[in-house]
């Protein structure tokens, strides 16, 4: 008895604690501030583990014909390059946190349904938008073909997407 009455005295302390906290304005918000080393774990290893878990059994069609990706890269230009670069386009991280990263290294170790589910849903409390609401899942196939294809991609291969079908600015 006396050890439950302690445990709940503990949770009770616990609660007022985290609420002076939230409530006392201490924690900085500004985007400025980089996120500290154990809070800046919990929430990348947070998201690792969500995209795993709800891109698991997303059936992926096939993604290497030509003219999706050339549509892929339609969409990428238009929607995606600002935020987050190509090769040869200089990503426009300054002033986000987290920084959007540059795709050509950072999808590698993405598989093509959990890039998938990521332009669809998007990554709650970043800057990552959904595309879900406003695209099909047919255009969201073409972008997640044309992002795979960014870790192998050079500048002059990009560039010859560009020269073929003309650079869409957002
Ligand atoms: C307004 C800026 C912005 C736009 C526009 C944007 N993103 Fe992002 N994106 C981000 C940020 C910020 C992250 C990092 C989220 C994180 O670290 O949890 C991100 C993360 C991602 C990731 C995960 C990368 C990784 O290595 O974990 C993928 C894939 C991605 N974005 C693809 C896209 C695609 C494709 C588009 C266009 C359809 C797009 N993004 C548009 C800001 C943006």
């Amino acid at each position: 008895m006396k050890i439950l009455l302690t445990l709940v005295i503990e949770i009770i302390v616990a609660i007022a604690a985290g609420l002076a906290f939230i409530y006392s304005g201490i924690y900085d918000v500004s985007a400025m501030r980089p996120e500290g080393k154990f809070s800046g774990w919990i929430l990348s290893t947070t998201m690792d583990y969500s995209v795993k878990h709800h891109a698991k059994g997303i059936t992926v069609p096939p993604l290497t014909d030509t003219a999706t990706v050339a549509a892929g890269f339609q969409s990428f230009s238009r929607m995606c390059v600002g935020c987050h670069g190509a090769p040869g386009v200089q990503k426009r991280g300054r002033g986000f946190n987290p920084e959007p990263p540059d795709l050509s290294e950072g999808v590698s170790d993405l598989s093509d349904a959990e890039i998938f589910w990521i332009i669809k849903n998007g990554i709650k409390m970043t800057a990552m938008p959904a595309y879900g609401p406003n695209k099909t899942d047919d255009d969201l196939w073409k972008i997640t073909a044309f992002v795979r294809l960014l870790p192998k991609m050079t500048t002059e291969q990009y560039q010859a997407y560009k020269d073929a079908l003309g650079d869409q600015p957002e």
